[in-house]
């Protein structure tokens, strides 16, 4: 304020003409430069503006997209799913684990896309079946009003392959298999095999289970308790069913050289791994993905976890431990919660 107070009487005290020329020479060339500078600036904002609407107008699916992209340092992700295969490999390495043949009827092979998915049930395995229906050719609206069994569907694109096929494919491709909890995926079987029963081959196994396991003298008339479905699995440990077999034994990890082992505890930055680097985002767009998710609903809450496993004793705890032990050890998973449950 006071410095313009100075100059404007500076101006106004001086009577050269050269002075007030030059006076008005500068200030007609700032006005020109400020009129220069106008749609500049205009047209930046303007941009600003247009950029603002197109995110905010945009589907979900395209937002999404956007932040997945910068959500996960691939480096990082690639750190800590190298520590899982150095602990797969050091205890396969170690001889603790029987040799097996790679399970190959389990495997889905696609070779357009050089992916190898070693299935587990109960283990995001309805989603990875959408979207291997979905790499396969299949339009999304088709595969969401479809009657047909999925497996049906992926089979028939993707057919099971023999060992060889399996092993002449696996170096050129991405390979992952999706593991879990083993103790929560044996509890999602269990709902969702035996506690509510959907299918005619479990009714019977239903009525085996309680025929087998429950006292005559008992007066419950519903289906398997989980203590008793707990020492049916326990007992039948030779032949498993595919919902409850150990991992070890159905994806066979140490026969496979995996390049991904993915969580489903960690199951959204693993996916998107995979689909990152096979640069399958067109195909399997993170929408399609978030529609799967959330038909999964397979994350236990503690509070079920508590419910079930607080019933056992034990031995049978122990009993069951023993079957899954290698897949504790082999995934990184814990026992000690489960015994913490126990009354004692
Ligand atoms: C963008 O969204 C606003 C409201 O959020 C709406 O009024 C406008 O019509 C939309 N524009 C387009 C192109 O969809
Ligand atoms: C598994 O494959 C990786 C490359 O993905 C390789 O570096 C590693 O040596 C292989 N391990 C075994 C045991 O074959
Ligand atoms: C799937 O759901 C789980 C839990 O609701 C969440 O943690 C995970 O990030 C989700 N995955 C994706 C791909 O959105
Ligand atoms: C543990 O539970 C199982 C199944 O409920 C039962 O058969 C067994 O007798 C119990 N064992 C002990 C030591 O209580």
């Amino acid at each position: 304020m006071r410095s313009s107070t100075f100059s404007a009487g500076r101006c106004a005290r001086s009577s050269s003409l050269a002075k007030f020329t030059l006076f008005v020479l500068l200030t007609g060339a700032y006005c020109y430069l400020s009129y220069l500078s106008m749609p500049a600036r205009a047209t930046a904002s303007h941009r600003a503006a247009n950029t603002e609407r197109r995110y905010s107008n945009h589907t979900t699916k395209t937002v999404i997209h956007h932040t997945t992209e910068q959500a996960y340092d691939w480096s990082e992700v690639e750190m800590r799913l190298a520590e899982r295969k150095d602990r797969l490999q050091n205890i396969c390495m170690s001889g603790i684990v029987p040799d097996m043949k790679p399970n190959a009827w389990e495997f889905v092979i696609d070779a357009k896309h050089d992916l190898i998915w070693g299935n587990i049930f109960k283990a995001a395995s309805s989603s990875w079946m959408y979207n291997f229906n979905l790499l396969g050719g299949y339009p999304d609206s088709y595969l969401r009003m479809v009657k047909k069994n999925p497996i049906t569907l992926l089979r028939a694109r993707f057919p099971r392959p023999t060992v060889h096929q399996l092993q002449t494919s696996l170096p050129s491709s991405l390979s992952f298999l999706i593991v879990r909890d083993p103790f929560h995926r044996l509890l999602s079987a269990y709902r969702d095999k035996l506690e509510t029963v959907h299918s005619p081959y479990y009714r019977q196994l239903a009525k085996v289970i309680v025929a087998r396991y429950r006292a005559k003298s008992s007066r419950y008339k519903g289906g398997p308790t989980f203590a008793e479905f707990a020492s049916y699995v326990a007992d039948s440990r030779k032949s498993p069913d595919e919902h409850w077999a150990p991992f070890y034994k159905f994806c066979t990890p140490c026969a496979v050289n995996f390049t991904v082992i993915a969580k489903l505890e960690t199951l959204g930055r693993d996916q998107n791994y995979i689909i990152h680097r096979q640069k399958l985002e067109r195909i399997l767009t993170p929408n399609r993905l978030q529609v799967q998710n959330r038909s999964q609903g397979g994350l236990h809450t503690k509070d079920l976890i508590k419910k079930y496993y607080s019933k056992l004793n034990r031995t049978l705890m122990d009993r069951l431990v023993d079957i899954y032990r290698l897949d504790f050890e082999l995934f990184d998973y814990s026992t000690q919660k489960y015994y913490d449950l126990l009354k004692p």
